[in-house]
């Protein structure tokens, strides 16, 4: 067995048990998110190298036409016979990029042919056809209306008898589909992430976790009564989400705002599980100028945006 010194420990941490790591830290295999990382430190995954972009407009159906470029450009990119795979987030934040691409596919022939799209949660507990469910909410807010088959839609099976194996099932999909395009995201009031609560590890996967009282509150408008809000989801993790090439966080409102410049401009924290596209190569978040009101650095941000060369895209 390796032997290793804990920095600032004298001797063999190995030989003095209340130091000794639970887990053999030396014998685990690498850490996905954290090959993720090395390789990205050299070049994006998807050939950019950006730092986190912030893209500050006037309102949500300024910031839904911006996400709409960024989702069309990846569609586009995809090129014959190739399937890109689109991340697609629920919640509010999202819906006015998704009636921006039902737009531009009705009107101006956008097509979706051959894409694949995978959700971010799922609640466990209810039906796929429940209208809350995440299957039924993105299937009704977006892919109905598009060129997308049903079969090419994917997400966490939340009504599985056992959620935990699901989870891990969905990890493996995930892992087998390739490379996501674009993970689209919202953020909650307090800084989650697809339904990845303050203390989540920056490096989880795809599991079940357990809402706060906070979250079901917050989602509580979409149900009868605060008592049918779930406790339980399953969520791809952050390491999961790290995966994808390009991450585009949005938000509007002023409820977001702090949640919004704690993942921007915030200490790197698991307390703030946003905070983790501070570490990806590629990640722009859009946001509405109630959304960037507690931002420090809002106005250079809108001088980079001002200033940017015509041939940079987001
Ligand atoms: C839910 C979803 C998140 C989403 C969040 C914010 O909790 N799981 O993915 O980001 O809601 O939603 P909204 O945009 O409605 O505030």
């Amino acid at each position: 067995m390796p032997t290793g010194r804990m920095p600032g420990v004298r001797g063999d941490v190995r030989e003095i048990p209340h130091l000794r790591p639970p887990v053999d830290l030396l014998e685990q295999p690498p850490c996905p998110f954290h090959a993720n990382w090395s390789a990205a430190t050299s070049s994006a995954p998807d050939g950019w190298s950006a730092d986190m972009e912030v893209v500050i407009l006037p309102g949500p159906d300024d910031c839904g036409r911006v996400v709409a470029d960024i989702l069309a450009r990846a569609v586009g990119n995809g090129g014959a016979g190739t399937r890109p795979t689109l991340g697609l987030a629920t919640g509010s934040s999202p819906l006015t990029a998704y009636r921006e691409l039902i737009r531009r596919h009705r009107e101006e022939g956008l097509s979706f042919a051959g894409v694949r799209t995978v959700n971010l949660d799922e609640y466990v507990g209810l039906p796929a056809d429940h209208p809350e469910s995440y299957r039924s909410v993105i299937r009704r807010e977006l892919t109905a209306h598009l060129d997308i088959s049903d079969d090419d839609v994917h997400g966490p099976d939340g009504s599985a008898s056992d959620p935990l194996v699901a989870a891990r099932e969905y990890e493996q999909q995930l892992r087998d589909g390739g490379p996501v395009a674009v993970q689209l995201l919202g953020i909650g009031a307090n800084g989650h992430i697809g339904f990845n609560e303050p203390g989540s590890s920056l490096t989880s996967l795809t599991r079940v976790k357990t809402l706060t009282e906070q979250t079901r509150r917050d989602n509580a408008r979409f149900f009868d009564s605060p008592d049918d809000v779930p406790r339980h989801v399953i969520t791809q993790g952050l390491g999961t989400i790290s995966r994808a090439q390009h991450l585009v966080l949005t938000a509007s409102g002023a409820g977001k705002a702090a949640a919004v410049a704690a993942a921007v401009e915030g200490p790197l924290t698991a307390s703030c599980p946003a905070s983790v596209l501070q570490l990806h190569p590629h990640a722009t978040v859009v946001v509405d100028e109630a959304a960037a009101a507690a931002l420090e650095r809002a106005d250079y941000y809108r001088y980079t945006l001002e200033h940017k060369l015509p041939h940079q895209p987001f």
